[in-house]
Parts: C-alpha cells; structure tokens; sequence
C-alpha cells in the first residue's frame, strides 16, 4: 500500500481528469457474446497484414536511418508523400514546413492546445463532439462554448452570437473544433456553404479553425466536399488541418499528420522535443513503404466497399427492429449512426443493451455538459457482418424492455 498521499501533490488537472467515459464502457463490451457498436474500431478482418510485411522489407533495406532517432517533424519519405497523395483535397502540395506527423491525431490535438491555450481558455466545439478532443483539450485546461450540429454539420449560423455572447461573458475564445466529414458521433457532413461561411466567420472574429477530418477518405454515398484549407484561398493561416492513419489503414501505426501555418508548426515541432522527441519512425517508415508500393491507393476502395456494406446492413437491421420514432440520418461515410430515441435514457438502456449482449455509446459522452441523454452512437464498421443485424434486433429488444 502507497503511503504517499498523492491527492496533496498532484497538479489540479490530475486531480481533475475523469477516464475516457467510452474506455469506461469498454470493460462491458468485452463481456463474451456481446456484439459491440462501441468503440469507433475498423474492421480487423480487413487488416492489410500481408503488405505491411512485405513493406517491413524497409528495415532490413533502411534499417540503419530507420532506427534511429529521427526528425521531430517526421519522416521525410512519408511526408513527401502524403503532401503529393492528399494535393487534390488540399488545394496544393503543402510545403514539409507546414506538416507535422504525430503519433496518432490525439498528439496533434493535444500539441494544438499546448501552442494556444493559456489555462481557462475556450474552444469552440460541436454538439455533440469526440469524446478523445474533450478529453485532451481538457488536459490543458479548455473551457468550451458548444453549438449544435444537424444533418449538414456545425450550425453555423448561430456562431456569432455564441461567439459575441461568449466575450461579453469573458470567454477568451482561442479556436472552433470541428470534425468535417462523417462526423464523429453524428455522422454529419459540414455542407460547402457553411465551410466558406465558418471560413468567413474566423476571419472576422479573428479565430483559428481546427479542421479534424480522419473520415474524410470514407465515403460510401455522395459527393465530396473540398476542405476547408482549400477553401482558404488567401492562404490565411487560420486553418489547421488533421488527419490521420487510423480509420483509413490501421490504429496500431498511431501515424497521423498535422498540417498549418509554418510559424505555428514550429511552435508544435518545439513542444514535442519536449514530449516524445519524434514520433515512432519505424512506423513512419513502415506507413511510407506500404504507401510507396502502392497499397494504400488499394486498400481504400476496398474498404469503402466493405463499410459501405456494413453501414447498409446496420441501417436495414435498424429500420427491421427499432421503434418507429428512432431518429437518425444516414451517414454517407465515416464509421457511425447517431440515433435518438426520445425520452430514452441511454445510460440505463446501456445496461439494458448490455444484458440482451450489445453495446453502444451512450449520448452524454459527446456532450461538453453532459446532455444527450436519449442520443447513442453505434459504430457500423468493427462488428462482424452477420452480427449487425443480430445487434441492431438486440437493441431493439432492450429499448422494449427499458
Ligand atoms: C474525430 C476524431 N479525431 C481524432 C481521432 C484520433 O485518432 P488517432 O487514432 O489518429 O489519434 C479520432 C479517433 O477516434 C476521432 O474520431
């Protein structure tokens, strides 16, 4: 038994910091014979296993480079690459002083908030939100202003007057969070015209925009949407861009990539020296190879099929077993439903869903203040085919049972 008492000497934001509320679900998911829409996970069957060994053939050809420690910015193959791959969706090839890779997007958010937030300051987030930006923007001491999403992203509209609203009350408003395509729980897509009208907004309440798209890749159904960076024509600076590996090839890798002004990747690339000195470079290495063979310009259509297929049988499995008045949009991409049943409490229907063997999120998780309560997200792309439907009956069951 420690006899330190830790709760004297640890800084307020350990003494604050709560556990990932969906790490907290976790436990229950892994309950045997439980099929989980939980966690936002692809689809391990269609892990490219074998192209990543061949790609490992990189150690034994670089292994000397590729062990060591490498440059704080990344892995310079890799970021060449992925500014020629992503030129289409960026508007231009950005330049390797305006990208940053990081170990997963939860680094590059994190760093973001250590570059602008002085303790109390605010962000700007969507309502609902990721959980994980909460939770890191918490870490260094955010507060938040929310405003809604529907079907076509963050309401833009009601910007100004949150924003106007939030300065008289003292809100030293530093950046707007939004995740822009297939959103993370809504599934949402922010329309064009509330990209150019959020782009006009910043600009004229003097705000940054943080553009979080590790979806973006993903669409099943309908037309892309230029990103926001692109739309930027004045090469403003006041966009930061993320995106990241994990949802479009593998978590594991933890590669992501962060992409802004020079001056402001500068300030990032110092603050990590600090944290972790680089990211891994044998996995920066090993994303590079497998890219530079070609895999991943494969791999991308074929997972699109595979979810696509799954985010269809989810929708079917809903429409056959939950009540009629379930609200929800279908996604045209991205890993998620966002469903509403009125008046239900979610966190109870958790337990419930978890004694008929399915689990979901709960609602309130997506909420900086904790609202949501009738809202769940279900992840379409982790379960098994045959089990989407057999979970969505599941959930059927335990929303009568409630
Ligand atoms: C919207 C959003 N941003 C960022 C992340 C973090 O991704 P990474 O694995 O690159 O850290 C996630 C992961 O679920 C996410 O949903």
């Amino acid at each position: 038994m420690s006899s330190v008492n830790w709760n004297a000497r640890l800084s307020d934001i350990a003494l604050n910091v709560k556990p990932s509320p969906i790490r907290a679900l976790m436990k229950y998911t892994k309950t045997p014979g439980v099929i989980s829409f939980a966690g936002g996970n692809p689809d391990p069957a269609v892990f490219p296993v074998a192209e990543f060994s061949e790609a490992s053939a990189i150690l034994a050809r670089e292994g000397k480079d590729v062990l060591q420690y490498g440059a704080t910015d990344g892995y310079a193959p890799l970021k060449d690459y992925i500014a020629k791959w992503m030129a289409p969706r960026m508007g231009r090839e950005t330049k390797p002083e305006e990208m940053l890779i990081t170990t997963g997007s939860q680094e590059g958010m994190d760093l973001l908030c250590s570059v602008l937030l002085n303790d109390g300051d605010t962000i700007i987030v969507e309502g609902p939100t990721y959980p994980g930006a909460i939770h890191a923007m918490r870490n260094r001491g955010a507060r938040f202003l929310s405003v809604p999403c529907d079907k076509d992203g963050l309401c833009v509209d009601m910007l100004p007057a949150v924003i106007e609203q939030g300065r008289k009350d003292g809100h030293r408003i530093k950046f707007i969070y939004t995740i822009v395509n297939f959103q993370n729980p809504s599934g949402s897509t922010l329309s064009e015209g509330r990209r150019a009208k959020l782009l006009d907004i910043a600009e004229k309440y003097d705000l940054i925009i943080f553009e979080d798209d590790p979806y973006g890749h993903l669409r099943y159904t309908g037309n892309s949407v230029p990103t926001i960076f692109s739309m930027d024509k004045k090469e403003s600076g006041r966009v930061v861009y993320a995106c990241s590996f994990s949802k479009i090839l593998a978590p594991g890798t933890r590669v992501a990539w962060i992409v802004g002004d020079p001056e402001l990747m500068q300030k990032m690339i110092m603050i990590k020296q600090g944290t972790n000195l680089c990211s891994s470079v044998v996995a920066q290495a090993l994303v590079y190879e497998y890219c530079r063979l070609g895999h991943l310009e494969g791999f991308l259509p074929k997972i699109i099929a595979h979810y696509s297929k799954k985010r269809d049988a989810m929708e079917a499995g809903f429409k056959k077993y939950l009540p009629s008045n379930t609200i929800y949009n279908t996604p045209e991409g991205g890993f998620f439903f966002w469903l509403q049943v009125p008046g239900i409490d979610s966190n109870a229907l958790f337990m419930k869903a978890i004694e008929h063997g399915v689990a979901f999120v709960t609602g309130p998780s997506f909420f900086v203040d904790g609202s949501g309560l009738d809202f769940m997200r279900t992840c379409f792309t982790f379960a098994q085919p045959e089990e989407l439907e057999e979970g969505a009956k599941r959930l059927g069951a335990a929303i009568k049972a409630l």
